[in-house]
């Protein structure tokens, strides 16, 4: 853990520190795992910083883009524009406008009305665009940590209106309807769920074929592949992976409607979450009716996440560590943020070896949804620095504005 109390000397705290030799060896792992069967989409939202994307770029088949704001991220990082895919379900007008005079590979359509409205604009700027349908399936495993499908939502035609629906879209002119795109569940960590929702997806794949008549180009499978975030909680064992679904490609590809297919495999999390720590420094403590409290310089302003405030049903401690103190005598402690609000807990009652004032603590499982997913504004305390360890080196990779602000702090 040298280099972690490093970079908070060296760089301030709060501050993330991404291990991009790590997310290097995540990515080679993920595109030999399942032979040649998936190129991998880095959704860009579970980790937009600049430096992370311009070392992703060159090992994907797409950056998956939210808004136009990460299309732009993905341009900028050196993806050509026709490997970025841009989903989400509220795209405004100029958005898409924006996406298609840029020249994004696939737009990924998320309900009639976006079709209708990307139709039009495709029409008026006379090209053709090529989209991705996505569809919200009526069923998902069990196991997963999120859903995002089988219920009543926003991502998607249901499935259900695929024979009403798709015919539709397919028929709208100016768009090109070249695959179709599932993300209905993320942060699992049991491999048979996976596979099972896979199997489902490879289901709806071939019934939207039959429904359209089109061969696809493009499948995407949104993975949701977890990661542990919770100390003694167990990695996706992704070894196990491709016996339980290669078949399941295998046996969807084997078909003349399927001949041309390319699938990827879309995710965040798996790759970069378990190569990112949030530091945090002690700044101050007292006893409080029998209770330790330390308060430190990162809060839910810092880590929406690490905090339980993002989908978490139960608050529990994430995998702190005190890096100034690793091996003294432990005590139990209050660990709270700078905000003037009680749920601002970072952890409760955790062991850990003796925390003082200027100690410094770091929270495991941080490289994804920390930073950008954090409403790092509120009580205006100064922003998280972000660095990256590159062939072993720290290096600043905070954005230009970000890091003028933080220095007027240190
Ligand atoms: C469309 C889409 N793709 C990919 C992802 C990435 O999910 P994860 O980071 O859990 O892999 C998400 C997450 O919300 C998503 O909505």
């Amino acid at each position: 853990m040298a280099p972690l109390l490093e970079a908070a000397n060296t760089f301030g705290t709060p501050l993330y520190v991404y291990n991009l030799d790590m997310v290097q060896k995540r990515l080679s792992i993920l595109s030999d795992l399942f032979g040649n069967r998936f190129g991998i989409s880095y959704a860009i939202k579970a980790n937009p910083n600049p430096t992370l994307l311009a070392a992703l770029q060159a090992g994907l088949s797409t950056f998956d883009a939210s808004s136009f704001a990460e299309v732009i991220a993905a341009i900028d990082a050196g993806m050509p524009a026709k490997q970025v895919t841009f989903s989400g379900p509220a795209k405004r007008e100029a958005e898409i406008k924006g996406a298609i005079v840029a020249g994004v590979g696939e737009l990924v359509v998320e309900s009639l009305t976006e079709a209708k409205r990307a139709s039009s604009i495709a029409k008026e700027r006379g090209v053709n665009q090529n989209i991705l349908v996505r569809i919200n399936p009526l069923k998902l495993p069990r196991k997963f940590g999120a859903s995002m499908g089988a219920t009543a939502s926003q991502f998607g035609i249901d499935e259900e209106d695929l024979a009403r629906d798709l015919p539709i879209i397919r028929d709208y002119p100016n768009l090109n309807l070249i695959g179709f795109h599932i993300y209905s569940g993320t942060n699992c960590l049991v491999p048979e769920a996976i596979a099972e929702n896979f199997a489902i997806f490879a289901d709806i794949f071939r019934a939207a074929q039959e429904i359209t008549g089109v061969k696809p180009k493009r499948l995407v499978f949104g993975s949701g592949f977890g990661i542990p975030y919770l100390p003694g909680e167990d990695a996706l064992d992704h070894a196990a992976l491709p016996a339980l679904i290669n078949p399941i490609i295998d046996d969807l590809l084997d078909g003349e409607a399927f001949n041309e297919t390319k699938c990827n495999l879309e995710l965040g999390r798996w790759l970069v979450g378990p190569a990112g720590w949030l530091l945090t420094r002690v700044i101050s403590e007292k006893h409080s009716r029998g209770v330790e409290v330390r308060t430190c310089d990162a809060g839910f302003n810092a880590h929406l996440a690490a905090c339980g405030m993002m989908g978490s049903v139960i608050r529990r401690n994430w995998d702190f560590e005190n890096l100034s103190n690793a091996k003294g005598q432990t005590g139990r402690y209050m660990l709270t943020g700078p905000l003037c609000t009680s749920i601002d807990r970072l952890a409760m009652d955790i062991e850990l070896p003796k925390v003082s004032i200027a100690d410094v603590l770091s929270i495991a499982s941080s490289g994804a949804y920390g930073y950008s997913a954090s409403p790092r504004g509120f009580i205006s305390h100064p922003e998280p620095r972000e660095v990256v360890i590159e062939n072993g080196q720290l290096r600043d990779a905070t954005p230009p504005l970000a890091r003028i602000a933080a220095e007027l702090v240190l």
